[in-house]
This record gives structure tokens, sequence and C-alpha cells, in this order.
């Protein structure tokens, strides 16, 4: 299990701890490794964008699951790209996979990933896809929409009334419970290959997403519609001077002009998730 100290990687791991396996943790910190409930049963340090750290890594190992990807998170400040990390780490463990006949290759994707080639966070999840559908493995790839977690880092901004209509109010996304997305992972081992796209049971329309970021966090201040033309001016010359952070805004900024919705596999809904009574949103 790779990726496992990650946001989706602990319920991965739990899942699978859960369901009775034996599961090697591939980590690039010992601590976040250890600080894993309940124990791993062994855990291996390595950084997979570093090929010679992996050699060896995927020796006895029946499946490899793979959750590493660069954060979203606007907050975090790594400064590997998201080709760095989402297909080249990924590529070097799946050739780790293949050199050791690891039955199965199970990879966590984003959901219509092939259809935005010309963003960064995409393009690197397609590509890697597309090589683990040309290699010997058995796969099982995972398309998950947006995942749960990742909207407190919106309820926090809301928090702060840094909060604003962008793009369409209407544009639609599903998103999911990553413990869900984890079951579907972990019950996918064994079975033929396939691409599993995943959305979550309800449908959120951007101005209802915004509705329920500012519930959650008692946020009852204006909020305010950004213009396009500002966002527009903005972009070029964000791309030259921080282009990690472009890259993660224009996959920010695409889920605000695209509809995202994935078959309804999860049940959980953010406000349940985030302990809202429906009729407050
Ligand atoms: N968040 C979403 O809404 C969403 C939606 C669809 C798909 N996805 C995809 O699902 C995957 C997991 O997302 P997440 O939200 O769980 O991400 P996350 O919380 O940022 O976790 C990423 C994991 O990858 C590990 N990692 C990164 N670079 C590595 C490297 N070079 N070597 C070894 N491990 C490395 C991280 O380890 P450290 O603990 O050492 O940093 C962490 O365990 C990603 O590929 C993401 O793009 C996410």
């Amino acid at each position: 299990m790779a990726g496992a100290t990650g946001n989706l990687g602990k319920h991965l791991f739990q899942e699978l701890k859960q369901q009775g396996y034996y599961v090697k943790v591939l980590a690039r910190s010992k601590e976040r490794a250890a600080a894993l409930s309940p124990a791993p049963d062994e855990i291996l340090i390595a950084d997979a964008s570093d090929q010679g750290s992996l050699k060896g890594v995927c020796a006895d190992v029946d499946v490899v699951i793979s959750a590493i990807g660069k954060s979203l998170s606007l907050k975090n400040k790594c400064t590997a790209t998201f080709r760095e990390i989402d297909f080249l780490a990924n590529l070097n463990l799946l050739g780790e996979a293949e050199k050791s006949a690891v039955s199965q290759f199970i990879y966590i994707s984003a959901f219509s990933a092939s259809q935005y080639p010309h963003l960064a966070y995409f393009k690197a999840h397609a590509d890697f896809s597309e090589a683990l559908k040309q290699s010997p493995i058995s796969k099982i790839i995972l398309e998950p929409t947006a995942l749960f977690a990742g909207f407190r880092e919106q309820v926090e901004l809301a928090s702060r009334g840094l909060i604003g209509y962008v793009g369409g109010p209407d544009r639609r996304v599903n998103p999911v419970y990553e413990g869900e997305v984890a079951k579907a992972a972990v019950a996918a081992i064994g079975l033929p290959s396939q691409v599993i796209p995943i959305g979550g049971k309800r449908v959120y329309t951007r101005s209802r997403l915004i509705r329920l970021y500012c519930k959650t966090a008692g946020y009852k201040g204006l909020v305010p519609t950004i213009p396009s033309f500002l966002i527009k001016a903005a972009m070029p010359l964000l791309k030259l001077v921080q282009r990690n952070l472009y890259d993660k805004l224009s996959f920010y900024l695409a889920l605000t002009k695209e509809d995202f919705l994935a078959p309804p596999l999860g049940v959980l809904t953010l406000e349940e998730y985030f302990e809202l009574e429906p009729q407050q949103v």
C-alpha cells in the first residue's frame, strides 16, 4: 500500500486491515507511517520519485494499491509537480511491481481525467492510467470525483470570509466519501481488470456547495461574485511565477465550469459528513 499516510490512503489502509490483509506500507516518512492505526505489518521507507529507493519493495507482494498523488491542498507547499508525483512516482512503482510479478495493481486516478489533457492534474492521472492499461499486470483504476475531506479547506476559507462565486453557479458535482472509495478499492482485489468511476449519491450545484461551506463554517457575511475577467487576467501571470499553484487553481476552476457526475456508488452525503441538518443548506 503506497500513499497510506494520505487522506484517502488512511481509509484504504484501515479497510485493508479490517478485511484481514497483511499490509506492507510504503511511505516517505517513518513518523507518519508509524502513526497509522492499527500498526502496519511492515513499513518500507522510500520516496517513489526516486526509482533507486524502490528497488525490491514489491518482493513477495501480491497486490499493490497506490494512492500516491500530489496534494491538491492550497496549503501544501510541496514543490514537485503533478507529473513528477502522480505520473512518474507511480510509474516507478509500477516498474517495481512488474519486476516482482505482482498479480494486481490498484490505482486511484481521478474522474474523467482523460477529458482534460490541458490540465496538469488530470493529465498526470490520465497518463499513468494509460501506462497501467498497457502493463501485463491485472489492474483496477478507481476514478473518484471530489473527495469529502478536500471540502474542509473550503469550509476553513469560508470561516475567514474568503469565499466567492466563481464560474457557473449551476455546475454540478457528486462528491464521494473517501471511506466509500476505500471500500470499493479493497472489494476490487482479485476482480478482473476494470475502470471504476465513483461518485456520491447526492448531486450539488456550486451555489449549494457555497451555502454548505458557509453553514458549516457559521459564516453569515457577503459572498461576492469574482468576475471572470479578473481570473482570466491573473492566471497567465500566475502560470509564469507560481506554476504549482496555477496547476491547482486551474483544476479548481475546471470544477466551476463543468459538471463532474460519476456513477453514485457512495451513500454518505456532505451534510452527514459535516453533521449538518439537511434543511440547513
Ligand atoms: N482529493 C480529491 O478530491 C481527489 C479526487 C479524486 C482523486 N484524487 C486522487 O486520489 C489520490 C489520493 O488523494 P489524497 O487526497 O489522499 O492525497 P494526499 O492526502 O495528498 O495523499 C497523497 C499520498 O501520497 C504520498 N506521496 C506523495 N508523493 C510521494 C512520493 N514521492 N513517494 C511516496 N509517497 C508519496 C503522500 O505521502 P506523504 O504523507 O509523505 O506526503 C500521501 O501519503 C491522489 O492521486 C489524488 O489526486 C483525489
